[in-house]
C-alpha cells in the first residue's frame, strides 16, 4: 500500500531488511542505545547500528580523541568497546527492547576474526543485520579489508556463510575508487554497502606545534563531508545492484532526500547525534513534511531519481 500525500509512506528496505523509514543512526554515535532511550522512543527509528564490537575488549586510543573542525569533527577513538562477550550479555538485551531493527557493527583483525564474530552474533535473537567495519582509519588494521576489492570480497563471502541475515559492508572514502570496493562486496555476496566512513584528516595546535589528537590523525565527519559522501553514494549506486546506505553529514530531512535521489535506499545519521541528540526524530518529521509539501506518496519513489 502506498501512502497519500497527507500521509506519505516512509517505508524502505535494505535488500531483505524492511525498515519503517530510511533514517538509521550510525555506529559509534549512538553507543548501544541506552542513553538515547532516555531521550526518546527509539522505535520511531528506521534502525540502530551499534558501536563496533571486537572479539576482545579494547581501551581505544590515547586522548584527546575528538576535536571540532570547520563544519565537522575529527575523531580518533580507536574502537573502544567491551568485547563481544559483554556486548552479547549486557548491551544486546537492551538494544532488543528498542523496537526497531538492530544492526550489529563488527570489526576483526583477520578474516577468521570477522567470521568468528559474525558466527557469535548470528546465534542471537533480535539481530536484523551485521555491518562489517572495514573502514576505520584509527586502528592499525582498520583499513586492511576495505582498500582491496579481493580482500573485502573474501571476508564478505566467509561472513555470509555464517549469517542468516543481511551483511552490509561499511566502506571507506580513503581509497582510489570506492566503486571497485563496492563491487568486491557485491561479488562476495554482500547484501548492501554503507558509505562513507570518515575521511582521514588531522588538526594542529600551532602554538604547541603538536597534533591536536592523541593519535595524530583521525577521521573527519559532519556536514563538511556531505558533498564527498553524496558523490560517492551516487557513483556507487550506479556501479552495483546491491542497495547503498548513505552516510555523511546528514542533519536535515532535505539532506535525506538528497541521498535518496543520489541512489541511497536508506541513510545513517552520525555526527548529527552529537550536535543535537534529537536530530533523528526531527529529521524523520522533516522528511515526512517534505513529502507532504512536494506531493510524494512514497519515499521509495525518490531513490536514484537524480536527473543527472
Ligand atoms: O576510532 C573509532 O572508533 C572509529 C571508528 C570508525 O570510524 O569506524
Amino acid at each position: 500500500m502506498t501512502g497519500t500525500t497527507l500521509s506519505p509512506d516512509l517505508r524502505t528496505s535494505i535488500g531483505a531488511l524492511d525498515l519503517a523509514n530510511p533514517v538509521l543512526v550510525a555506529s559509534g554515535t549512538f553507543a548501544y542505545g541506552r542513553e538515547m532511550a532516555r531521550l526518546y522512543d527509539l522505535s520511531i527509528l528506521g534502525g540502530i547500528v551499534s558501536k563496533t564490537i571486537t572479539e576482545l575488549p579494547r581501551a581505544g586510543n590515547p586522548p584527546p580523541r575528538v576535536c571540532e573542525t570547520a563544519g565537522g569533527m575529527l575523531n580518533a577513538i580507536g574502537l573502544p568497546n567491551p568485547g563481544v562477550d559483554v556486548f552479547l550479555r549486557e548491551a544486546l538485551p537492551e538494544l532488543r527492547q528498542a523496537g526497531c531493527p538492530v544492526i550489529v557493527n563488527i570489526a576483526g583483525e583477520t578474516t577468521e576474526g570477522y567470521v568468528r564474530l559474525a558466527a557469535r552474533v548470528a546465534r542471537e535473537e533480535g539481530v536484523a543485520a551485521v555491518e562489517l567495519n572495514v573502514s576505520c582509519p584509527n586502528v592499525s588494521y582498520g583499513l586492511d579489508f576495505g582498500t582491496a576489492p579481493s580482500r573485502v570480497e573474501q571476508v564478505v563471502r566467509r561472513v555470509k556463510e555464517e549469517c542468516p541475515f543481511p551483511v552490509i559492508a561499511k566502506l571507506s572514502p580513503n581509497v582510489t575508487d570506492v566503486t571497485e570496493i563496492a563491487r568486491g562486496v557485491e561479488q562476495g555476496g554482500g547484501d548492501a554497502v554503507s558509505l562513507i566512513n570518515t575521511i582521514r584528516g588531522m588538526a594542529i595546535d600551532p602554538r604547541k606545534r603538536k597534533p591536536v589528537l592523541g593519535n595524530v590523525t583521525g577521521g573527519l565527519s559532519g556536514p563538511a563531508v556531505k558533498p564527498v559522501a553524496l558523490a560517492m553514494v551516487w557513483k556507487t549506486s550506479r556501479s552495483v545492484r546491491i542497495p547503498v546506505v548513505g552516510i555523511g553529514g546528514i542533519m536535515t530531512g532535505t539532506d535525506v532526500v538528497e541521498f535518496l535521489l543520489a541512489g541511497a535506499s536508506a541513510i545513517q545519521i552520525g555526527t548529527g547525534n552529537f550536535v543535537d541528540p534529537w536530530v533523528a526524530p526531527r529529521v524523520i518529521s522533516e522528511l515526512r513534511e517534505f513529502c507532504i509539501q512536494e506531493g510524494i506518496g512514497s519515499v521509495r519513489s525518490l531513490i536514484g531519481e537524480l536527473k543527472a
